[in-house]
């Protein structure tokens, strides 16, 4: 029997189960008020987390959304890709706010910055790529992860070494300017003013550098409570994901072993955030998608609009199949579900229980990706419960039919239902006991 989601355990991980955009920012906020400690632990500013409370909507790329609470230091892994410009901008809002910001953070050496070459990098592909492009968020997420494994990349802990430094940026301008002016016939970058850029940075960031593996775990020796909060969502993992359609980082729970330093055993619960419906921003196989008037319904009453680049997302039914394959691939033993106020007004809600592929039916998502085009959703259809939800906060107040679509739910996913959202604020939210 997993731990109740509104009890403190001293490791918890939060990830999402869909495309992104489940909701992890508010669930992530509401299960800080028991934690110490927030950790990211992949995936750079294409994430959009957003959290409202106290009239205030804040929208987090970069920074755990743990940072919004006072009390709580926040950590970016090893695994994360750091914009400088991004996160000093990021920090800039929030100081705004009034919030103290830098001696609350921890940045691994071992994570991988983002230049504006990436970014640059990433648009000429992504424009040559015209109908095959991946339609990505263009914060330079892919290019950044690229020379990360071509063992070019450079790292936090490098700003600290001036030689090392100027060696790897005369390196990479080197061969970047090639491609910008052979290939992409763009304008070639400096590497003095990258240089200079990565000084004044460091000079900022220089006292969040930390051990942050050590920090951790240390933290977790002396009785601290830590969470996990992963950005984009399983299916837009780069192994287990709608290839090539994804990020470029391990978004599910193995990216936290590496992109922290955690052994998984550690981990004393898993909860999956999945939305009530799916979207999905950016191309790539969607079966569940509708492209008609409930589609829009569903985007307009959902807001679903992207955090990070303000794309229209695209909207559809719950997958069922999409959901069981997360919760299997990340040993989730609880679900946070979101949105359900969003299907309020609807008179009957379908679920995918399984796609027809090629006249067969399965009821398991196919490892081979590239059959997911030919998918076609076989859905049950649910009634709805058609009033408000807006103001429940106990799970016997819920109308019948909501409280049957949320059981099918479990009973689809195999995973325990830990809390609802019904609607963005803290207070909408539904703990269940
Ligand atoms: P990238 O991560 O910017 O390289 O984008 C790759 C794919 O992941 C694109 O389809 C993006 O729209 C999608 N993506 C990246 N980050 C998020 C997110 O936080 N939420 C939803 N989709 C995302």
């Amino acid at each position: 029997m997993p731990a109740l989601l509104s009890a403190p355990v001293p490791l918890r991980a939060v990830l999402g189960t869909q495309w992104g955009d489940e909701g992890k920012g508010k669930v992530v906020d509401l299960l800080g008020e028991n934690v110490d400690i927030v950790a990211r632990y992949q995936g750079g500013a294409n994430a959009g987390h957003t959290v409202e409370f106290d009239g205030d909507k804040f929208i987090l790329h970069l920074i755990p959304t743990g940072i919004l609470r006072p009390h709580i230091h926040c950590v970016l892994g090893n695994g994360m890709v750091i914009h400088p410009d991004s996160f000093l901008k990021e920090v800039a809002v929030l100081e705004k706010k009034g919030l103290e910001v830098l001696s609350r953070l921890h940045i691994s050496p071992g994570a991988h910055l983002i230049l504006d070459y990436h970014q640059q990098l990433e648009k000429c592909c992504e424009e040559s790529a015209g109908d095959e492009r991946i339609g990505t968020t263009g914060r330079g997420i892919g290019p950044a992860y690229a020379d990360k494994a071509s063992r070019v990349g450079i790292r936090v802990g490098d700003l600290f070494h001036e030689r090392i430094l100027k060696t790897r940026v005369r390196e990479n301008t080197v061969i970047k300017n090639r491609w910008f002016k052979s290939v992409y016939q763009q304008n070639e970058v400096s590497e003095q003013s990258i240089l200079n850029a990565l000084q004044s940075f460091r000079d900022r960031i220089g006292p969040c550098v930390d051990d942050t593996t050590w920090f951790l775990h240390q933290s977790l020796q002396s009785g601290k409570n830590i969470l996990i909060e992963s950005a984009q969502g399983t299916l837009l993992d780069i192994d287990f994901g709608t290839y090539p359609f994804v990020t470029s980082s391990n978004t599910t729970l193995g990216g936290m072993a590496t992109g922290l330093g955690f052994g998984i055993r550690k981990l004393n619960q898993v909860v999956g955030v999945v939305k009530a419906y799916t979207t999905r921003v950016g191309n790539g196989p969607f079966p569940t998608e509708l492209i008609d008037d409930t589609g829009e319904r569903l985007r307009k009453t959902g807001e679903e609009y992207g955090a990070t680049t303000g794309r229209p997302r695209r909207c559809g039914w719950f997958d069922a199949l999409v959901a069981r394959y997360s919760v299997m691939l990340n040993g989730i033993d609880s679900l946070a579900v979101t949105k359900m106020d969003v299907l309020d007004d609807l008179d009957e809600i379908p679920v995918c229980i399984a796609y027809r592929i090629h006249g067969r039916e399965v009821t398991r998502f196919p490892a081979d990706v590239n059959l997911l085009p030919d998918v076609e959703p076989v859905y049950e259809i649910l009634p709805g419960w058609k009033r408000s939800l807006l103001g429940i906060t106990k799970w016997n107040q819920l109308p019948h039919p909501a409280r049957r679509y949320l059981k099918r739910i479990e009973e689809l996913t195999g995973a325990t239902i830990g809390l609802v959202s019904v609607g963005p604020s803290r207070k909408a939210t539904i703990w269940v006991e």
